[in-house]
């Protein structure tokens, strides 16, 4: 009976060209290629201690008490990724986790949280002689993309990009890679997360994929994620602000324009979400500042600014933007460099 234990910090992620959607073949196979700025300050430690046994037994600490609620998703990660590793399924686990933002701040912590389980995992199977340090982190992006989609491109820093592309030399729908021929203005970008809406999201992620389905703009949306992801690599490339705002704000309002033509409709913006948007653009065509927003699937805004410009922008969130936040609270992180071994 051997007994495992390991520790990793992965990050969140915040996607410029938005996942949304999966192809109706295999398990999380997105149907459009995604690219994403990976968080440095947003990020769930989890330690795992496995011991060896015939049955599987999980036992989940959040932030040190016992979290039952955390369970059947970790339990269903676990039969997922048993088609790789089938190992995962004999023994008894502690998941010893915590997110360095605050817990249902409506920050989504699958991406964070779903890489650091697949790292640990992937120590593990290392140690088991079943994996070469060669394949380590291609292996944990596979491992992360079943647990959350967006979770694979945790792995990878500054960037990650996911998802099949031609224009993308090594991309695959099965994991993320690192993407780094990036204008240096973005290696150090810096995104406030403003946090409108602390609560649960009505309607999950899985939900709002799946009911891409149904939705008559899907195809046409598919298709323009990837002609985006060909202007994504010039203005990274290029560091050319403007084009950067149009295309990472269109992509975040085509989002929230899909849950709003789906079957059943739905919106996860709250009316301080549009005060920000609003404030923003209004900061835009006063100062010519070259600030922007994204969103996730939620309610949050994350605003985004070249690391130079700082100070300008951190006065703006407190004299502007945090009055339309939850008990005016807001998250500085920036660009970071991926997930670490503790
Ligand atoms: O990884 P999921 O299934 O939680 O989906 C995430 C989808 C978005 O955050 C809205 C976009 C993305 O690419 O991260």
């Amino acid at each position: 009976m051997t007994t495992y234990t390991t520790a990793w910090k992965s990050p969140s992620n915040i996607a410029l060209v938005k996942y949304w959607g999966k192809k109706p073949e295999g398990i999380q196979i997105p149907s459009n290629s995604s690219i994403s700025f990976t968080l440095k300050n947003c990020a769930t430690t989890t330690k795992l201690t496995l011991v060896e046994q015939a049955d599987l037994e999980i036992t989940v600490l959040l932030e040190g008490n016992q979290e039952p609620g955390f369970v059947p998703k970790i339990e269903q990660f676990l039969h997922r990724i048993s088609g790789v590793f089938p190992f995962v399924l004999n023994g008894k686990y502690t998941v010893d986790t915590s997110n360095s933002f605050p817990h249902s701040s409506g920050i989504a912590s699958s991406a964070s949280g779903m890489s650091a389980l697949a790292l640990c995992i992937c120590d593990i199977a290392k140690e088991k002689g079943l994996l070469a340090e060669k394949d380590f982190k291609q292996t944990a992006s596979i491992l992360a993309r079943l647990g959350s989609g967006s979770a694979s491109r945790s792995i990878y820093g500054p960037m990650g990009q996911w998802g099949e592309h031609p224009d993308y030399r090594g991309s695959s729908d099965e994991f993320a890679i690192p993407y780094t021929d990036i204008h240096s203005v973005f290696t150090d970008f810096c995104d406030t997360i403003l946090l409108v809406h602390r609560g649960q999201k009505t309607v999950s992620s899985t939900v709002g994929h799946g009911l891409l389905k149904d939705n008559p703009y899907a195809t046409a949306r598919f298709a323009q994620a990837q002609e985006n992801m060909i202007a994504m690599k010039s203005i990274l490339k290029s560091g050319d602000l403007d084009a950067f705002i149009a295309l990472v704000e269109s992509e975040a309002l085509t989002l929230h324009s899909l849950m709003m033509s789906s079957n059943p409709y739905f919106i996860l913006m709250k009316p301080n979400t549009l005060k920000i948007i609003e404030a923003i653009w209004a900061k835009r065509e006063k100062d010519a500042v070259k600030w922007c927003f994204t969103l996730d699937a939620g309610a949050n805004v994350h605003f985004l600014y070249p690391q130079a410009d700082q100070a300008a922008a951190k006065a703006f969130i407190e004299e502007e933007l945090a009055q339309y936040c939850e008990n005016g609270a807001f998250i500085h992180d920036e660009v970071g460099m991926g997930a670490e071994r503790l």
